[in-house]
């Protein structure tokens, strides 16, 4: 991921932690709205301020029907190919009205940011950089219609790629901590002895950082955002242990039986950042399979990580998550299950986030004001 963003990540990271300080019983919103405001100014250079924006709305929308349809062995005419070939009134075959409905959702999805975007560009409004922004200047603001296509579509997929899946590790993170008293201890003190309490951690400090690295790890092992990768289609005949398994197979890789391993990850149903180490090979048994695999593996990998990372480290910083506690002063653990499908979400819990101290309230205020290039931009669709 380009240095550029790095200052823009900071900010929204620290915008993030200010938020939930301020109101921790909104985390999973704040948190929804934040990766949201990331990945959409990156890719279009449009800030959204707002659960209800138009274009965040479109891009779940144009999410959920991708979770439905990215779910291997659920519609029959990826079996039967042939079927496509028939009217859609037939009986069983209303896959494909559905296809045509969904195709119109995730078409707008894609085109109308990047069509803001473009317009924005030509009037010199847009916040820069922005991957659309940098392709139209490189081509004098007019790209040929392929290359236009193929930037409109990769920006698409980029931004719906990263969205629920930075969304789950960063709750993942909160109800880790929440969890993990010890290890929230334990990262904490590593950013007060390398980074200080005078400023906040930065993305260049991660070096120096292998605890908190540890920390973003061992989330993303043991509830890995995408437990069964994306399905992959053989492009030639295998033989997998004796089996043979023709080509146009599809094959999925078990990324969270891997990732919960005994034989590599001793006691692998613990949170225990400790088991790396703090070596970076160790953590890379993680981050070669929580990322997918081959020439398919994602390409937001970097992105990713600096987000969590950024947000986790700022949050490290600045604020003590906590059980909420009964009127006896007991604290409320709350009984967290996961959601079956595509991505893996963690059910709503609750938790209490509060200041770590004064002196982290006023460098988050002052941070935030002198960030730049973070101005909102309305939009016009
Ligand atoms: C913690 C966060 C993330 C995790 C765990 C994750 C994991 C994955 C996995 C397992 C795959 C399937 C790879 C395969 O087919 O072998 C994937 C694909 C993909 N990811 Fe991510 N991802 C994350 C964040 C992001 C971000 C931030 C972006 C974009 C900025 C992104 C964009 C994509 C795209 C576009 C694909 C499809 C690649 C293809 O099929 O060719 N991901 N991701």
């Amino acid at each position: 991921m380009l240095p550029r963003y790095y200052a823009f990540l900071e900010a929204e990271a620290r915008i993030l932690a200010e938020a939930v300080i301020q109101d921790p019983s909104q985390l999973s919103n704040l948190i929804k709205l934040k990766i949201g405001t990331i990945l959409i100014r990156i890719f279009y250079g449009y800030y959204v301020k707002t659960d209800n924006d138009p274009f965040l709305i479109l891009i779940r929308a144009s999410l959920n029907i991708f979770s439905s349809t990215a779910v291997s062995g659920v519609w029959l005419v990826d079996s039967i190919p042939f079927l496509k070939h028939l009217p859609t009134w037939l009986p069983g075959n209303g896959s494909l009205a559905t296809a045509k409905r969904w195709r119109d959702v995730t078409w707008k999805a894609v085109w109308a940011p990047y069509a803001w975007s473009k317009r924005s560009f030509e009037s010199g409004t847009v916040a820069l950089p922005n991957t659309c922004a940098m392709a139209l200047d490189i081509m004098d603001g007019e790209l040929p219609a392929e290359l236009e296509e193929q930037l409109v579509w990769a920006t698409g997929t980029m931004t719906a790629g990263g969205l629920e899946t930075s969304i789950i590790g960063t709750l993942n993170f909160f109800l880790a901590m929440m969890l993990n008293p010890v290890v929230q201890a334990k990262a904490k003190q590593e950013i007060d002895s390398v980074v200080g309490r005078d400023r906040l951690p930065t993305i260049s400090d991660k070096s120096s950082l292998p605890y908190v690295r540890s920390v973003v790890t061992e989330v993303l092992r043991l509830n890995p955002p995408i437990p069964l990768g994306a399905a992959h289609a053989l492009s030639r005949d295998d033989i997998y242990e004796g089996m043979h398994l023709p080509k146009g197979s599809i094959v999925l890789a078990n990324i969270l039986h891997m990732l919960h391993d005994p034989e590599v990850f001793a006691h692998p149903m613990n949170f225990d950042p400790d088991r790396f180490r703090n070596l970076d090979s160790e953590m890379q048994k993680v981050t070669n399979v929580v990322f997918g695999f081959g020439r398919r593996q994602c390409p937001g990998k970097s992105l990713a990580e600096n987000t969590v990372f950024a947000i986790a480290a700022t949050v490290l910083a600045t604020c003590e998550i906590l059980p909420n506690v009964d009127k006896d002063g007991r604290d409320i653990i709350p009984s967290v299950v996961y959601s079956s499908g595509m991505f893996r979400f963690p059910s709503r819990f609750e938790c209490n986030i509060r200041l770590r101290s004064d002196k982290g309230n006023d460098l988050l205020t002052q941070s935030i004001d002198e960030v730049p290039g973070i101005s909102p931009v309305q939009s016009s669709v």
